[in-house]
């Protein structure tokens, strides 16, 4: 069993873009400034967006927190939209989601202006990814697609089993592992709720990307031998011999698969710090298209 160490990628990813904001300084060009948008007060969107915050730091971008109490109505998030969308010194922002049940997320997603919309969530970006056009590629996908191209590991004719559809995740990579480019070609099956067979189709697949947010669903008996396992789930579980009272698990059993896959990635220390580094590296991309 190999690991693909998430963490280390994701500071060489955040390194690269740490220079190219220094060298964007020395030639006076603007600092790339990423704001989010957060609604309410779920205990894992405030950690991924106070993570996001945090990583702007490091590379040297500027960032805004704008946090809105869950009762903000779908009319005051857009009118709170379109300022961010309309003040120049931010280059890219977020909507943390899932959002309040109340709101229209597709409403929402699409007053984000496209040339901001650094998750690729806007109708325009996401059907230029599905048209395999230049665009910003949700961040989570393309994090995905970092790892596999930095562990140098062959997507083309494979078998790949994606488990899960979700806007953000199942959906964009189902689409891009398929896509005539390198690291994509494979031969992509999407496995979702309504699927009778799941143990069968993981069992044939090279390379499994489990998005479903079951934790430890994924056995050592339902998977091929030397298999790549992407593992997108985080799911907090009670544990009270931990300080904050949960850990942290993903889709996989890891010590169970641990005999027969090829590679995996651990959770945390995955997926997870890549989705963040390919956020900051759509900001970087939204500001210097804007140079
Ligand atoms: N919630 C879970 N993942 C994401 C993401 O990539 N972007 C946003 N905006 N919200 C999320």
């Amino acid at each position: 069993m190999k690991i693909i160490d998430g963490k280390k990628v994701s500071i060489e990813v955040l390194d690269e873009i740490k220079s190219s904001v220094e060298n964007r300084a020395k030639n006076s060009l603007k600092i790339p400034h990423l704001a989010a948008i957060l609604v309410g007060d779920d205990g894992p969107s405030q950690t991924y967006v106070n993570s996001k915050i945090k990583a702007c730091d490091r590379v040297g971008f500027k960032s805004s927190l704008f946090k809105y109490n869950d009762s903000i109505s779908e009319q005051d998030l857009i009118s709170e939209i379109q300022k961010v969308n309309n003040n120049d010194d931010i280059d890219g922002f977020i909507v943390q989601l899932p959002l309040p049940k109340k709101i229209n997320q597709e409403k929402i997603l699409s007053q984000v202006d496209p040339h901001k919309d650094v998750d690729g969530f806007h109708p325009i970006n996401y059907g230029k990814m599905a048209l395999g056009l230049d665009t910003f590629l949700p961040a989570t996908p393309a994090g995905i697609i970092e790892l596999i191209k930095r562990s140098k590991i062959q997507t083309e004719g494979k078998k790949c089993l994606v488990i899960g559809r979700s806007q953000i995740v199942g959906r964009p990579i189902s689409i891009l592992l398929s896509q005539s480019k390198v690291f994509g070609n494979s031969t992509v099956t999407v496995a979702h709720s309504k699927t009778i067979n799941l143990k069968e189709l993981c069992i044939d697949s090279d390379l499994i990307i489990s998005a479903i947010g079951s934790p430890e669903f994924i056995k050592g008996n339902m998977i091929k031998k030397g298999s790549t396992i992407i593992d997108v789930g985080i799911t907090r579980v009670d544990d009270s011999s931990s300080n904050k009272g949960y850990r942290i698990v993903g889709d996989v059993d890891l010590n169970s698969v641990s005999d027969s896959v090829g590679y995996i990635t651990p959770v945390p220390g995955g997926v997870g710090p890549m989705t963040i580094a390919m956020l900051l590296q759509n900001t970087l991309k939204a500001c210097s298209l804007s140079d």
